[in-house]
């Protein structure tokens, strides 16, 4: 690993630890909660403390790098070589009601290429870290993929966008035809966490609509260093907008997708 690379990941994982402690600390204590697209899209003050501990600290030790966080915290000039890309809490409706799933995200980019990633969860003190070439880890450890080759007996996660109450694009329909064939789905309430749950085998896939760039960008790098395949609902390369996501093993990528389209 270059110089440059492995001071890109120190610093997101001492970021990513840093903003994990906020969570900790504040978890279950009374905050501000407010509502942002929808009144089920909810912040509280505790993403922004996260979100405003990480840009602070980049503005001071990266000022020549872009930063696309969650927030508003974004300060971009557009065509530096590094691009941080944050979610300061994925799992905030879970945050708000004391749900124990949730964790940092912070992706990196090299040229437009997804090269650093940083996942903590730290309720369970658990970090999950990749460098493209260089393997994913949990703690650590390295960490592959599940061998299942079966949907049926695969274990399943997705998630539903904020505007599901008024959308016609609610992901119901995939839901339905999943929970039939599938060994179970869970709806867990972290993109970023699911997709880090199917890079270390605890998942075999997961598929989600509308996400954003903020919840996949470290989370799908973990994932294709573990050995996991992603890509849209067609088979194309996982847009890195988050627009459409299905990950998994690679060994049940077909048939999950042949599902979720409804053959
Ligand atoms: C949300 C979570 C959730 C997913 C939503 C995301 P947030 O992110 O990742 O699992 O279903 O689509 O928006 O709002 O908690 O950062
Ligand atoms: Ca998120
Ligand atoms: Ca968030």
């Amino acid at each position: 690993m270059s110089d440059a690379v492995s001071g890109v990941l120190a610093l997101a994982v001492r970021l990513a630890r840093e903003a994990g402690a906020i969570q900790r600390e504040r978890y279950e204590t009374s905050f501000e909660i407010a509502s942002k697209s929808t009144a089920i899209d909810l912040v509280t003050e505790v993403d922004r403390a996260c979100e405003r501990h990480i840009v602070e600290v980049l503005r001071r030790e990266r000022p020549r790098d872009d930063v696309l966080a969650e927030e508003g915290g974004a300060h971009a000039d557009g065509g530096a070589e590094w691009r941080w890309v944050i979610d300061p809490l994925d799992g905030t409706v879970n945050y708000a009601h004391g749900y124990p799933c949730f964790c940092v995200s912070i992706g990196v980019e090299r040229g437009g290429i997804r090269t650093v990633a940083a996942v903590y969860d730290p309720l369970r003190d658990q970090l999950f870290e990749a460098v493209r070439g260089g393997g994913a880890r949990r703690n650590g450890r390295a960490i592959r993929v599940s061998r299942e080759r079966e949907l049926g007996r695969a274990l399943l996660a997705t998630g539903f966008a904020y505007d599901v109450r008024d959308s016609k694009r609610d992901n119901l329909d995939l839901l339905g035809r999943a929970v039939k064939r599938a060994g179970g789905v869970r709806r867990d309430g972290s993109a970023a966490l699911d997709l880090c749950y199917v890079a270390c085998g605890r998942f075999d896939g997961f598929w989600e609509l509308k996400l954003h760039a903020w919840d996949v960008a470290a989370g799908l790098l973990v994932l294709e260093e573990a050995g996991g395949r992603s890509s849209d609902l067609a088979g194309a390369p996982a847009p890195a907008s988050g627009a459409e996501i299905v990950a998994s093993n690679g060994a049940i990528h077909a048939e999950l997708l042949a599902v979720l389209a409804g053959s």
